[in-house]
């Protein structure tokens, strides 16, 4: 192929993909299959690597994002960016109206649009193509986010062919999608439940509400993570010099022609009492759309009133928004569960009386602990206000004291775990009461051997949580060492126990059952399993285990013997060695001994170990049944040291001296491992490249910046390949 046909056909595949993408990120019409798409994209990837210099930034390929932003440029909008007038009833809405009509008359439409809640953004469109975009800031400046909006699929780099004007700017509200916020929001949860984090901890670390969702995306530094978290954006007002249009309509219609997302719930009012209409219709409807908005926004339609109107210092006179009620409602607190985690933390659930609140209808809330319960001095049987503020969990805001019943009493918070027994403890500067049975407690013994068959550690996956559940209600499992004694005869035809008899848990405490924190849908994070939790099990009622889930049972316990040492040491669940603290762990002190015979000192030792992951791991080691339970998995034929054929094992000094830039994905390592093997090796890694880079090690699609920028300095290239043979040699 010439550069000439080279060039031809990457615009040629630039257009398709971009308009497969507009079809189905803009219109919602799909146009082809995912595999075309991912076909047309590769062969376009492909030939941008082979000519990188044909490569545009408004390439689709630009849209995996990749570029790396240090430091936000500051820019100074053109158009300063104002806010709105708020409003909150009908009476401050009519103000508004007869203000509008004192100035301009009675002849005149409004525009109705809904009130996106999101981030504005503001987008400057040159000969038809993106050239930058800047987030409002104060007002006046604002950050350039250029290269994370690129990533955002439903904003066109390109505008389709057609009368836009040679400059302008459009302004729009970035959101992201309630289901990619309530995805990320469980990946999260389930990555820091098996990894040991209780639930308040991982409650802190879920993206709160979608708002700060996208506002926190759009000010990451990798645009790649942006390009994975499916913001997305919708337009409502179009700046530039003699645009012609008369009406704000019209504006609508034509960014919408250009290629813009444009709601299609804009709607033309003849007076106020159609605006109320409209409000009314959204103040319920909004809770079935796949993104939140926070109220309506109301426009004067003809562009030459607005001029007639004007602006105050903050905001035009022609505009205004009504923000709709956060949604409260009251209902009666009918009794107050205590749910144990994994970890023994114990958290309180509100049991309410079922009530419908933003659209779902809400039966618990949490009550996150012993304060919480006593600053709101809640009690059974008090009629509570719930309210949803675009928060995730359902809070309990306030207590409607004139319906407390005469004879209530404060809430006597639980002194002993609701499942075993045991005398809760609360640690100094801690929120949560804890189990310490760690190793007796079922819903916390469940869930250790639940970590340790996980994908990531042990990967039985013919073990699912209802199977542990059952072979642990059965008492064939303790311990995750048991389940390597199991046997073919203890299994088949088991069945879960009634109810009634299951475990050793004494009668639930008053007040309370031990039931899982389900919220209702949008709350699904905490309704994971991974929260654990007990009562509800999940292999209840299933069948007696067959012969051929007893076989996979076995096999697939047979095979974790082979799972490597890191894996084993992740699997066995200390607390705070997550995946990649076990895999240091395991490269500083390459088997089970040396670390079990640590000290602090060589702990901490240990690039990025901390003193409290160093404390967790001794702690870990003190206990004997710990000791025990490790001795068992040797026995069993785990693997309790590192590979001796493992390329992580091999280390050596045949990369000293040089520098690499890690970029792309590859097919043997995840990006954090390629580059831990470049150290391992005594290479150095590094995050640009710079002259002072020797290989640009290169994966699959690397960043096309880089790539250019190591053409240029005459860096060398490093596929994978070529790289594993340099340290294996
Ligand atoms: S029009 C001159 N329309 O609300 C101001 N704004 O409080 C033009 N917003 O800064 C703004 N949806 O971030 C407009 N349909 C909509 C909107 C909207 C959300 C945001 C925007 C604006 C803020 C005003």
């Amino acid at each position: 192929m010439t550069e000439a046909q080279a060039k031809k056909r990457i615009e040629d595949l630039s257009r398709q993909l971009e308009e497969h993408n507009y079809k189905y990120y803009v219109l919602s019409k799909p146009s082809v299959s995912d595999y075309d798409f991912d076909m047309l994209l590769e062969e376009l990837i492909k030939l941008e690597k082979e000519y990188p210099q044909l490569a545009s930034p408004d390439s689709p390929t630009q849209r995996v994002g990749g570029q790396i932003t240090k430091e936000f440029k500051s820019v100074k909008h053109k158009y300063p960016m104002m806010s709105l007038g708020n409003t909150y009833n009908e009476e401050e809405l009519k103000d508004f109206d007869e203000r509008v009509r004192k100035v301009i008359g009675n002849d005149f439409e409004y525009v109705c649009e809904l009130k996106f809640d999101g981030v504005a953004i503001g987008l400057m469109y040159k000969h038809g193509k993106l050239m930058q975009a800047v987030t409002r800031g104060d007002g006046v400046k604002g950050d350039d986010v250029t290269a994370n909006v690129r990533t955002i699929r439903s904003i066109p780099l390109n505008l389709k062919e057609g009368d836009y004007p040679e400059e302008f700017e459009i302004r729009g509200e970035i959101f992201m999608p309630l289901k990619s916020f309530e995805k990320i929001n469980k990946d999260i949860a389930k990555q820091m439940t098996e990894d040991g984090y209780d639930e308040e901890e991982i409650t802190d670390k879920l993206l709160k509400n979608p708002r700060n969702a996208a506002s926190g995306t759009l000010k990451m530094q990798d645009s790649s993570v942006v390009a994975k978290r499916n913001l997305d954006c919708y337009f409502y007002f179009v700046y530039g010099e003699n645009l012609g249009f008369k009406t704000h309509y019209d504006v609508l219609k034509k960014a919408k022609q250009w290629g813009f997302k444009i709601s299609e719930h804009a709607v033309k009012c003849k007076n106020i009492a159609g605006v109320f209409d409209y409000i009314k219709e959204w103040n319920t409807e909004r809770h079935h759309l796949p993104f939140d908005t926070d109220g309506v926004v109301i426009k004067v339609n003809s562009l030459a009133q607005q001029h007639e109107l004007g602006f105050t210092a903050k905001s035009p006179r022609w505009a205004i928004s009504y923000k709709f009620k956060a949604e409260s409602v009251s209902t009666k607190l009918l009794s107050i569960s205590y749910q144990v985690g994994r970890t023994g933390a114990i958290t309180p659930v509100a049991n309410l009386k079922p009530v419908l609140l933003a659209g779902t209808t809400v039966k618990r809330a949490s009550l996150h602990n012993a304060d919480q319960i006593e600053k709101l001095d809640i009690r059974v049987g008090d009629t509570v206000f719930v309210e949803k503020g675009g928060e995730i969990i359902p809070k309990i805001t306030a207590v409607d004291l004139s319906k407390r019943e005469r004879n209530s009493k404060p809430v006597e918070y639980i002194s002993r775990c609701p499942v075993c027994n045991t005398k809760l403890e609360r640690k100094e500067e801690e929120a949560n009461h804890y189990c310490p049975n760690e190793l007796g407690c079922p819903p916390q013994i469940r869930g250790k051997i639940e970590h340790f068959i996980s994908r990531k550690a042990m990967d039985i996956d013919s073990l699912g949580e209802g199977k542990v559940e059952m072979l642990y209600d059965n008492g064939l499992i303790k311990t995750p060492a048991d389940l390597y004694k199991l046997k073919y005869d203890d299994m088949i035809g088991l069945k879960s126990p009634p109810a009634p008899q299951r475990g050793v848990a004494p009668p639930p405490p008053k007040g309370g059952n031990t039931s899982k924190l389900k919220l209702d849908q949008r709350d699904g994070v905490l309704a994971s399993p991974s929260f654990g939790g007990v009562g509800e099990a999940v292999g209840r009622g299933a069948s007696s285990l067959q012969e051929k889930s007893v076989q996979k049972i076995l096999a697939g316990i047979e095979n974790s013997k082979e799972i490597p040492f890191e894996r084993v040491l992740y699997a066995i669940g200390i607390r705070y060695v997550g995946e990649t603290v076990a895999r240091k762990l395991a490269l500083y002190f390459k088997n089970m001994d040396a670390l079990m015979n640590a000290s602090l000192e060589e702990l901490v030792n240990v690039q990025e170990i901390g003193e409290r992951i160093a404390e967790s791991v001794l702690d870990f080691f003190k206990d004997n049944r710990n000791k025990k339970i490790v001795e068992d998995l040797r026995k069993a034929g785990l693997k309790m040291e590192m590979d001796a054929s493992s390329v992580l094992k091999k280390l050596s000094r045949k990369l000293e001296g040089l520098s690499f830039v890690v970029s792309g994905t590859f097919s043997n390592f995840s990006r954090d491992e390629i580059k831990e093997v470049i150290e391992q090796h005594g290479g150095k890694n590094q995050s640009g490249v710079s002259a002072k880079t020797n290989y640009l090690l290169a994966g699959d699609e690397p960043g096309p910046s880089k790539v250019e920028k190591a053409k240029k300095l005459n860096v060398a290239i490093l596929e994978e390949k070529e790289f594993v043979k340099m340290i294996e040699k």
